[in-house]
Formats: structure tokens, sequence, C-alpha cells
């Protein structure tokens, strides 16, 4: 069982010596860690934020374990060497097209929720993103026009084989829970969500038993925070994906608490290939405090061992640990605490 951790800038490092400590007081024989530099790490050792040798270790891995890239000293940088190529170069490099980000209130943490308690109290959600395409990966640029301004564009597009292959993604996953798809567009303007919203149709006949729904983003968005219960799985492109589970992540109390799982369609001898990561970035406001949340990755840990590993058991105990520790009242600055990232992994380390 070969993990490749990358924990990248900022509270990246941090959060994943947590989750690197919870794996190995677990009983996994045959685990084995490999370590490799990503984001603005990779670039000042190697010149690239995602270095070949990095690349080579992910793909001779069962899994990674991704802390986060990001660092503002490495905004002026061309776009092609700043930090956050790392993720998106491994998102396509290893056709991680499947994002799954659970967001659901932790019993006890009702009232940390942006919303109110009772509100908060509903939340069981499962967003699919899309994650390798989009505007994210599409013809971009920058130039100046005869009349002398500046000009930047980003080419959104998606072709019916990428949307149907992340439609099942969807439906698969409403059938393992209540059975309700809401499908996230904009097609009342745009085209590529045209497309989206008719191949997400079309597959739903493949579905008889899940209910499907369209809903455009900005009532999504509206939705998110008006009756968060109402939803069950989210099925979304990349870049709705990304701004809707940052939003959702407050909904149930903290960035600091949503894990994600990024698959493609490689199978190991263990399970699916895949890369974990919070869903929160480096937080440079907080890096090198030692205060940050390390639940997320923790979290992202368990959801490697039950999909990357089929190590249902060690994935659940896992979460069984973080839940206890939230019922506990154990809580890090982002949750109104004053415990910090060592702390909140002994924590979790006890309730094992
Ligand atoms: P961010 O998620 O890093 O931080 C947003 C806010 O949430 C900050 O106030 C931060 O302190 C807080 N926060 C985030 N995680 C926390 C945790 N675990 N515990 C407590 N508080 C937490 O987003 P940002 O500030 O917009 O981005 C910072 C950098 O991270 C950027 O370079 C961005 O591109 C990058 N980023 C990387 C990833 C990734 O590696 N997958 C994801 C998101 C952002
Ligand atoms: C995320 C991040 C990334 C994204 C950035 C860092 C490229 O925000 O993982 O949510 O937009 O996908
Ligand atoms: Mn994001």
């Amino acid at each position: 069982m070969k993990i490749a951790v990358f924990p990248g800038d900022g509270i990246g490092t941090e959060v994943t010596r947590e989750a690197v400590r919870v794996l190995e007081a677990l009983p996994l024989p045959g685990l084995t860690l490999f370590e490799g530099d990503v984001g603005a790490a990779g670039y000042r050792r190697h010149g690239h934020p995602l270095p070949p040798e990095t690349l080579a270790m992910a793909q001779s891995c069962d899994a990674i374990l991704f802390g986060a890239v990001g660092d503002p000293s490495c905004d002026g940088l061309e776009r092609h060497l700043r930090p956050e190529q790392a993720v998106l170069g491994l998102r396509a490099e290893l056709g991680l097209f499947a994002n799954l980000r659970p967001a659901t209130t932790f019993a006890g943490l009702e009232g940390m929720s942006a919303l109110k308690p009772e509100i908060a109290s509903q939340i069981d959600m499962l967003i699919v993103r899309e994650l390798n395409g989009d505007v994210y990966f599409g013809d971009k640029g920058m130039r100046t026009t005869a009349d002398g301004r500046r000009e930047g564009w980003d080419m959104m597009s998606y072709a019916e084989d990428e949307v149907r292959r992340i439609a099942h993604v969807g439906f698969r996953a409403a059938q393992g829970r209540k059975g309700r798809l809401t499908s996230v567009d904009k097609a009342n303007v745009l085209e590529t969500s045209q497309l989206w919203r008719d191949v997400m149709t079309e597959t739903s006949t493949q579905y008889p038993d899940v209910t499907l729904d369209h809903l455009y983003v900005d009532n999504a968005a509206m939705q998110m925070v008006r009756a968060p219960g109402q939803f069950d799985v989210i099925v979304t492109g990349n870049l709705f994906g990304d701004i809707l589970s940052d939003q959702a992540s407050m909904c149930v109390g903290s960035i600091g608490l949503l894990a994600s799982a990024s698959m493609g369609e490689r199978m190991t001898e263990y399970g699916t290939f895949g890369l974990y990561e919070p869903i929160h970035g480096s937080a440079p406001d907080i890096a090198g405090q030692g205060i940050a949340n390390p639940m997320a990755t923790i979290l992202s840990a368990a959801m490697m061992l039950r999909h990357s590993f089929g190590r249902e058991a060690e994935a659940a105990r896992i979460e069984r640990a973080v839940s206890h520790a939230l019922k506990d009242g154990i809580y890090s600055s982002d949750l109104g605490g004053v415990l910090g990232t060592a702390a909140i992994g002994d924590a979790v380390l006890e309730r094992l």
C-alpha cells in the first residue's frame, strides 16, 4: 500500500503531518509512505511546482495524500510556474476527473454553522465536481488589443463524453445515498451548460431509481443557504463546484472540516487510484502559527482508506474519532477554540 504524501505549502505541511500520524497509528501492514515536493516548495527545490520526480512518484503509488499549495510570493510568476499548477497538473496528468466533496453537519456542531442551527442540522450532501475540464483547462491568454486595451480570456467548454462520465459518477453516488441528484449549471446563458443539462437528462434514463433535477448555479447558491437539507448529491462543473464547495463548508461550520477525493478510471490492486486533499488552500494568513485545523486532511485520509484501499473499518474508525473529538469540544481557532494543529491531532489519535 504505497501512498505518495505531498504536503505542499503553508498550512499544507502542518495539516498533512497530523493526517500522517493518524495513518501511522492504524494497523495497516504494508503501508509505505513516500514524500514529494509540490507547489512553491517544488518550485524552490526543483524549479517547477510539479517536478517530474514528484509526478513519477505519484504514478508509482496507489494513492496520494495532498496538503495544499499556494504562496503569495509566487503570484508574479508565469502561470505555468505557479504553485497551483501542481494540483491542476496532477488532476490532469492522472485523469482524476471526479472530485467528491462530502459536507455533513457533525453532531454538536450545528451552532458553528454560519446558518441557523436548525437549518445546519439538516445538511448531509455530497458535491460531485468535475475536475478535468471547464474554463479551468480551456485555451486562455492575455493580450493588448489594437486600440491598446488589455484583454484576458479563458475558454469554457465541455465535450459530451466529459459530461457523461461525471454524470454516471453523480447518479451512482445518488443510488448509494438518498436517490436524489441535483445538477447545477447556467444553461440559461451558457452553451457549455446547455450541453451539460442535455447530457444529464439523457443519462438519467439509465437510472430510473434516481430523481434528477436541475438548478441554475445562482439559485443553487441561494438554496444552499436557504434550505441545504434539500440536497443529497449535487453534480456540477469544475468552476461552480469549486465555489459551491467552499460555501458548503461554512454551512457545516468550517472550511477546516471538508475533505475530498479525486478519482479517475485507474484501478490498483487495492481499489481506485485517487488523490485525497482538504478542500481548503495553504492559508497564508495563518501559516506557520500551528493553528490550522487538520481535520479536513485527516478525514481525507479516511476517504483514501475507503476508496483506494477498501479499508472501510479503518476509514470509519478515523471518522468516528474526529466526530467524537468534535462532540467533546476539541476546537481549533476556525471553530472558535484555542487548540492548535498538533493538539487536534493528539485528540483524534487518543480517540482512535
Ligand atoms: P484558503 O482556503 O487557503 O483560506 C481561506 C480562509 O480560510 C483563510 O482565512 C484561512 O485562514 C482559512 N482556512 C483555510 N483552511 C483552514 C484550516 N484548515 N484551518 C483554519 N482556517 C483555515 O484560500 P485562499 O486564502 O483563497 O488561498 C490561499 C492559497 O491557497 C492560494 O494560493 C490558493 O490558490 C491556494 N489554494 C490551494 C488549494 C489546493 O491546494 N488544493 C485549494 C484552495 C486554495
Ligand atoms: C481547490 C482549489 C483549486 C481549484 C486551485 C488551487 C487550483 O481552489 O482545490 O478547490 O480551484 O480547484
Ligand atoms: Mn477551491
